[in-house]
């Protein structure tokens, strides 16, 4: 039984922006099944006043923070859910905004939550074998914890792992920072323990300091040490290779289950898919006012930016939607891609569905009615949308880059999906039409849906794997 404290930016159900939410929740429950455990803390961001509804949290303490030669307040709340303990930190002056990220001043806010966050779990009753930090926002706690030891006494024993999701974002700071927000020397500037391109990165001080560092899927480790593919991480992460592993993330089982589904007006299992994908589709057809022409169907439930591809939709869209096969895709994001797909929206009104924002509703009747999942990602370090796709049986198309690799197969018996390798149009047309003839194959195409029905997703394997790091740790 291990005390394990997750410190993040997002966590469903109070906060989310991308899939670290979930699996901050959907990891920290499967600890906690297993017999550990797991507290998350979280920032009190102003939107939680609404999502939070349901949680009893109550006000435990507060302490001042030094920030910028100006103290702030930290105040503490908890509550419990589903078995685990949350802990929100509140400052009116940095988490009282609209948005969760964004601001010119996010370093500092975030600084600030490493910092409250280290003080609580250091005051907390019940000490913390591992303290467990998740990309730029949190990176800095591994090295405040070594740096400044004396501060947190009782995180002497404490390990610290990080987990990297995303490393496009390193969490630059100006080198100032370090002194004026973290109280920390500047010679570690100096000697280039934090110091990433001329600046304080707090990703990279994370993996300096990280007692053991994780990214969420194998595939996407060997991606992170090699220059190519590393977004200039590979020299940082070969210096701490041995202490580095790839744990490729679960899903959901519960949240998403396509036979006890209450969102979806068939709910359906590997038994009867065919029946209640098609009801489900019938319902999402006329709700829309689509018109169906009886072919393959593409959906795609997804921030919309370039990671996700977005460039080679754009090009699959106007090419299936003009052949005359449906399209669903949910999202919001960058407004270029948003304005783009509106506008196809607008020339094919009645093939294609394309919902701004978010909804789970939609989500849902998504991947229930598709029989495509479109993911053709320029990196995925690991992926959710197509590990829930392959549970609703919907056959994700996609590219091998990252967990998408990991987590589809696209050969044998067990084949449940379709890669490609270049990022490029004509790779992934090509792809498109692979799938289409598979579609109009009615035995292989039933095959591979129970094979995606069939495929294994849940936590429980790789919650077993951090169980097991933390065990080497503590
Ligand atoms: C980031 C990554 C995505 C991953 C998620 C959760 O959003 O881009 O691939 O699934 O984090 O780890």
């Amino acid at each position: 039984m291990k005390h394990i404290i997750m410190v993040a930016s997002e966590g469903n159900p109070l906060c989310k922006s991308g899939g670290l939410a979930d699996v901050i929740f959907s990891l920290s429950e499967e600890l906690t099944k297993k017999g550990n455990k797991v507290a998350v803390i979280l920032p009190f961001y102003k939107s939680i006043k609404d999502t939070g509804k349901l949680f009893k949290f109550v006000r435990t303490g507060h302490t001042e923070i030094e920030m910028s030669r100006r103290h702030q307040d930290a105040e503490f709340f908890r509550a419990e859910y589903k078995g685990l303990i949350y802990y929100l930190i509140g400052n009116h002056y940095y988490f009282d905004r609209d948005m969760l990220y964004g601001y010119e001043d996010d370093g500092e806010r975030f600084a600030f939550f490493s910092l409250a966050a280290l003080h609580l779990a250091n005051s907390l009753e019940e000490i913390p074998d591992i303290i467990h930090v998740h990309d730029h926002q949190s990176a800095m706690i591994p090295c405040l914890m070594k740096e400044k030891g004396g501060a947190y006494p009782n995180l002497t024993n404490t390990k610290a792992v990080l987990t990297i999701h995303n490393p496009a974002f390193k969490g630059y700071l100006n080198d100032d920072a370090l002194g004026e927000l973290f109280g920390l020397p500047h010679y570690l500037y100096d000697e280039g323990n934090v110091r990433f391109d001329g600046a304080v990165s707090t990703l990279k001080s994370g993996i300096m300091y990280a007692d053991k560092i994780t990214t969420v899927s194998p595939t996407h480790r060997l991606e992170l040490l090699n220059p190519s593919t590393s977004m200039g991480l590979d020299s940082v992460l070969r210096l701490r290779e041995d202490d580095f592993l790839g744990i490729v993330n679960g899903v959901d089982y519960e949240e998403f289950n396509p036979a006890q589904d209450s969102f979806l007006f068939s709910p359906y299992d590997q038994n009867n898919f065919a029946e209640g994908k098609e009801k489900n589709r019938a319902r999402l057809v006329a709700q829309s006012e689509l018109e169906d022409d009886g072919g393959p169907s593409f959906g795609m439930v997804s921030r919309l930016t370039s990671q996700k591809g977005l460039d080679l939709i754009i090009g699959a869209v106007e090419r299936i939607a003009s052949e005359g096969h449906l399209v669903f895709i949910l999202g919001s994001g960058d407004p270029y891609y948003e304005n783009e797909l509106q506008r196809l929206r607008d020339t094919y009104p009645t093939k294609f569905l394309f919902h701004r924002g978010y909804s789970n509703q939609v989500a849902h009747d998504i991947y229930a009615s598709s029989d495509f999942f479109l993911m053709p990602s320029s990196f995925e370090p690991c992926g959710i949308g197509q590990l829930i796709a392959l549970r609703y049986g919907t056959l994700p198309i996609a590219r091998a880059t990252g967990g998408l690799a990991d987590t589809i197969v696209t050969d044998g018996e067990k084949a449940d999906g379709f890669l490609f390798s270049e990022y490029s149009q004509y790779a992934f047309n090509e792809t498109i039409n692979r799938a289409e003839r598979v579609y109009f194959e009615e035995k292989s195409m039933q095959k591979m849906i129970v094979s995606a029905m069939k495929a294994d997703h849940s936590w429980g394997k790789s919650a077993d794997e951090y169980i097991a790091l933390y065990n080497q740790l503590s």
